[in-house]
């Protein structure tokens, strides 16, 4: 009877054991297995848990033969059990404890633990495999100390261990060594110095783990191949030479030193070390995400030394300077080279165009400029065809520009990303040959003409594409079949030639899609709303589209973001778009004509995070149901008619709402206190032009990361609340604008304020303050908007007002203030009308001339009627928050959907949307 063997699995075990040293001899097959193995291997089932099935095999019965079982190999000749793999994976796995009758296995070699479910010690007994060659207890739950026999060759262990016990310094035998992803802290001990025959060592992803400062045993690593100690802990520190060490290590050929915080002066060693790249077996190099910052120095260490290096990884370092122009002469046998996300200038050198071997380059994230022509054309050709083996480029965000070239060349190109960057011209139809292209990514650029069928000819294997943001025109006909099936999609401003891009019909695997701005493609048909039964993204804002958006019998899909903004859309919003539980993440139907009252279906839809409805019609109260958006980050129903009180639900928002506003509605009533109690990540909180009154409660003053308040435009009474200092601790970094202008506050301006010396606007005019004006105001050294007028403030302007250089607004005028007009080049420079309406005030910008001696002759204030409502202060701030911020936001949202990692981008994005809206404003 012939064995079945699965052929992976045996060419494994060939590998395997040729490695190990064993002969496997052809023989009969007829083997058993034997008898107590057996009996042990059912006693060792008995301990675990199998809720998938994985030991189905392994059965009682007379005549089953163990050797068939599922995970278990006998020696052909002699049917001892001779390797045992029951790992499992991240979903499947066994559960429990290992019997100690596995240690009746004397002739196991491979024992693969890996992704047992298991807790405690590795156990002792590990250690009476005299024959054990391979363990692998990688991901399985087992911590603390290992113990484990010295014949072991290979060791694999995986989270759960503390310290590198320094008995595997024993382990004389050992060629693999793998501690990656544990919670190692403290020293790699010296007695892996003993390891000479290891050939590798990996160490990544742990805490805290440290070279100890005697590091002459590393030099002992005489076999090692690959090295991996990214992320320890201290190997830049430059005293130990540790580099040097490394690199004169005899056989390495993979270094992997990331995250490491090496910075350039534990490179400079290298120079005077000697070690010449040209007889170093080193082919792998990752230096990724350090401190570096002189690409000179780090091009002329590899240059000098004439480097057989295949792939490099600088990419996450702070790299300044430019790429030497004869780089690609000397590194000519890349085949990967990460320089991502430096600070990288210059031309990319033609020379790059002379690496044969080269398959990835990526640059994304830098300042290099020049034109593509390395991709085309070189000073000296070796190799047929350039860069015929090149399948990635990636330059995404850096300042290239001129024309593409034609690349049909490149005939092994998959990836070609050159977003934001200034490339120009036509795209040439000869991209259409790439038979092999999977991504295209041009947007962002200033490509113009027409784009046609032609473009796509072979592109069979197109997944994503991205037009966006040229000035292309696409031309192709009604009934174009592509032929290809797009993943995700771009062509926000492009010129659609007035017609919807029916092909899109052809597209069945879409999940996102952004044609916004790509002006009149009205109406929409009905098949593209289906679509969004399985797209993740649309954006389709800024088009004019007219028309309801039909209520379709539709069930979205996972963390949906749908951006209908900026049309004409009519009729109320279509419950299905809140008929689906859990689903929706991100809805923006803003600046649009919807009707009619927020549905009252709010409930289930838990995973939404943003909502923007501003700038339609919609009228009535807030649901209730709203308050049970628990993830929300933003909700923005500014300008519209609603009317009501706020409903105290909305106080179950508060997890994560960062930016309320509910500004230029009907709302009325008094200002909720809840606000800031229950709402305490706000950081942006507008209820400006509305009908709220009563007091400022005092608790907004727990609101420590708001940064921008506008109460503006209510009939507010009162004091403004002293908030205690403990209270402006925090609020002091953060609050940037106040706005609490035209309302009916009282009293005086409470000298906390003082504290908030992060302010940048303050806008507490058309109020009825009195009292004097703090006298420490000159403290807001950030302040560039200061409005104060028309209220009943009285005393001289503070002196310290002089101080603020960066005052680029200033408004005192219509109150009771008397005296000089403090001196300092900004404050004379305002018109007079900031002053103006004061009639106890003198000296210049005013015409009237301090006398000597105060006339101190009382005059009421002119009360001007005008109607200038809209201070520059609510004009910069609405701009920033309104449509200006917010289209850019939308563009933005348009086109950053297109980006590989357009999730965490968006939702970074949303983290740092309050910081733009300041940013933006101060600029
Ligand atoms: C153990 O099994 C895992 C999962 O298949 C595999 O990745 C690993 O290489 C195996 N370990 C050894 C030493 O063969
Ligand atoms: C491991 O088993 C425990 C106990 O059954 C269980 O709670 C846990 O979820 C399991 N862990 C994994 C990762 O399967
Ligand atoms: C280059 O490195 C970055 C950051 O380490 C990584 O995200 C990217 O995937 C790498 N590029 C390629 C083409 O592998
Ligand atoms: C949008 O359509 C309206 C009328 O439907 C028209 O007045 C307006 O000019 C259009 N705007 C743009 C940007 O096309
Ligand atoms: C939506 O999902 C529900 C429940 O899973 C199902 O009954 C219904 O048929 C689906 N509707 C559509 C249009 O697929
Ligand atoms: C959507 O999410 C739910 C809960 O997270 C999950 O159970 C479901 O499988 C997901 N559906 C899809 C289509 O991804
Ligand atoms: C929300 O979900 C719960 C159960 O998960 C269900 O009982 C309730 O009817 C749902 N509410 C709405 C408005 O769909």
């Amino acid at each position: 009877m012939m064995r079945n063997y699965n052929i992976n699995t045996l060419n494994a075990l060939l590998v395997l054991f040729s490695i190990v040293g064993f002969n496997l001899a052809t023989n009969n097959g007829n083997t058993k297995c034997k008898e107590r193995e057996r009996r042990a291997l059912l006693t060792f089932k008995q301990d675990l848990q199998d809720e998938y099935g994985m030991l189905s095999t392994w059965k009682e019965g007379s005549d089953a033969d163990c050797c068939k079982w599922k995970g278990v190999q006998c020696n052909i000749q002699t049917g001892y059990v001779q390797s045992l793999d029951l790992h499992g994976s991240y979903r499947r796995r066994l559960f429990g404890e290992i019997n100690p009758s596995i240690t009746e296995l004397q002739h196991l070699t491979y024992l693969n633990l890996s992704y047992l479910n298991t807790s405690g010690q590795i156990p002792k007994f590990i250690g009476s495999f005299c024959n054990l060659r391979y363990l692998d207890l990688s991901n399985s739950g087992f911590d603390g100390k290992i113990l484990i026999g010295s014949n072991i060759l290979f060791l694999c262990v995986k989270s759960g261990l503390y310290q590198i016990p320094s008995q595997l310094g024993n382990l004389s035998q050992l060629r693999h060594l793998d501690l990656s992803d544990n919670e190692l802290t403290g020293e790699i001990p010296f007695q892996l110095g003993n390891l000479s025959l290891l050939q590798s060592l990996l160490l990544s992803s742990n805490s805290n783990i440290r070279i100890n400062n005697q590091i002459e045993w590393l030099s002992n690593l005489s076999s090692v191949r690959i090295l991996d100690l990214s992320d320890v802990q201290n190997l830049n520190d430059s005293s130990h030479h540790t580099l040097q060490f490394l690199m004169k290590l005899p056989s390495l050929e993979e270094l992997h030193l990331s995250n490491c915080s090496l910075s350039d002066a534990d490179i400079l060693p290298l120079f005077d070390s000697h070690v010449n790249f040209s007889t170093s077996s080193l082919t792998v190099l990752d230096l990724s995400l350090n401190q570096l910052t002189s690409s000179s120095m780090i091009f002329d260490w590899m240059l000098n030394y004439n480097s057989n290096l295949q792939h490099l990884d600088l990419s996450n370092n702070l790299l300044r300077g430019t790429i030497p122009n004869d780089f690609g002469n000397i590194m000519h046998s890349l085949v990967s080279l990460n320089l991502t996300s430096n600070y990288l200038e210059g031309k990319i050198p033609k020379s790059i165009g002379n690496i044969c071997t080269l398959e990835t380059f990526d640059a994304t994230d830098n300042r290099l400029s020049g034109q593509l022509d390395f991709m085309t054309s070189s000073n000296y050709s070796h190799c047929i065809g350039n860069l015929s083996s090149l399948q990635e480029l990636w330059l995404w965000n850096n300042e290239i520009s001129g024309k593409l070239p034609d690349l049909s060349i490149l005939s092994s190109l998959r990836l070609l990303v050159l977003n934001v960057n200034k490339l120009t011209g036509e795209i040439p139809a000869s991209i259409g040959s790439l038979t092999e292209l999977q991504y295209l990514y041009l947007g962002g650029n200033s490509f113009e003409g027409i784009i046609s069928e032609s473009h796509f000819t072979n592109l069979s294997k197109l997944e994503k594409l991205d037009l966006s943001d040229n000035s292309l025109t696409m031309k192709v006909s009604n009934d174009w079949v592509p032929p290809f099936q797009l993943l995700t999609l771009g062509l926000s401003s492009c010129n659609m030639n007035s017609r919807f891009p029916n092909w899109l019909q052809t597209q069945n695997e879409l999940s996102i899609i952004s044609l916004s701005n790509v002006s009149n493609i009205s109406p929409t048909p009905l098949w593209f709303w289906g679509k969004l039964q399985t797209l993740v993204g649309m954006s389709i804002s800024n088009n004019n589209i007219t028309g309801m958006i039909p209520n379709l019998e539709l069930n979205l899909t996972n963390n949906t973001m749908i951006n209908l903004s900026s049309n004409q859309f009519e009729g109320s919003i279509p419950s299905f778009l809140l008929s689906n539980s859990n689903i929706l993440e991100i809805l923006d139907l803003s600046n649009n004509q919807i009707k009619g009252e927020l549905p009252d279906c709010w409930n289930n839809l838990t995973s939404l995070k943003f909502v923007d409805l501003r700038n339609n019609k919609l009228w009535g109260k807030i649901p209730f149901s709203m308050g049970t958006l628990t993830n929300m980050e933003a909700l923005i129903l500014r300008n519209n008619s609603l009317s009501g009180q706020l409903p105290s639900s909305l106080k179950n928002c508060s997890n994560k709402l960062a930016l309320l506003d509910l500004g230029e509605n009907k709302f009325h009533g008094p200002l909720p206190s809840w606000i800031g109690d229950s709402l305490q990540n706000l950081e942006i909180l507008s209820l400006r032009s509305n009908n709220f009154y009563g007091s400022l409660p005092s608790n907004l003053c727990y609101l420590t990361k708001l940064q921008v308040l506008d109460l503006s435009l209510n009939n507010i009474s009162g004091r403004i609340p002293t908030c205690v200092d403990q209270d402006f601790k925090n609020a002091d970094k953060f609050l940037k604008t106040i706005d609490l202008s035209s309302n009916h506050l009282t009293g005086e301006i409470p000298s906390e304020v003082q504290y908030l010396i992060g302010l940048i606007s303050l806008n507490l005019s058309r109020n009825n303050l009195s009292g004097e004006i703090i006298s420490n105001i000159g403290n807001f050294k950030l302040l560039e908007f200061l409005d104060l007028s028309r209220n009943c403030l009285s005393g001289r302007i503070p002196s310290s007002i002089a101080r603020i250089d960066r005052l680029a607004m200033l408004d005192l005028s219509n109150n009771q203030l008397c005296g000089n007009i403090p001196i300092g080049t900004q404050l004379q420079s305002f018109n007079a009308s900031s002053f103006e309406g004061n009639s106890n005030l003198c000296g210049e910008p005013l015409d009237r001339k301090c006398p000597e001696e105060d006339p101190s002759k009382h005059q009421v204030p002119t009360t001007d009627a005008g109607d200038d409502d809209n201070s520059i202060f609510l004009e910069a701030l609405y701009m920033s928050m309104g449509i200006g911020f917010f289209t850019g936001f939308v563009g933005l949202v348009g086109s950053m959907l297109l980006l590989p990692s357009w999730r965490e981008t968006y939702s970074r994005f949303l983290n740092t949307l309050i910081l733009k809206v300041i940013m933006w404003w101060k600029q």
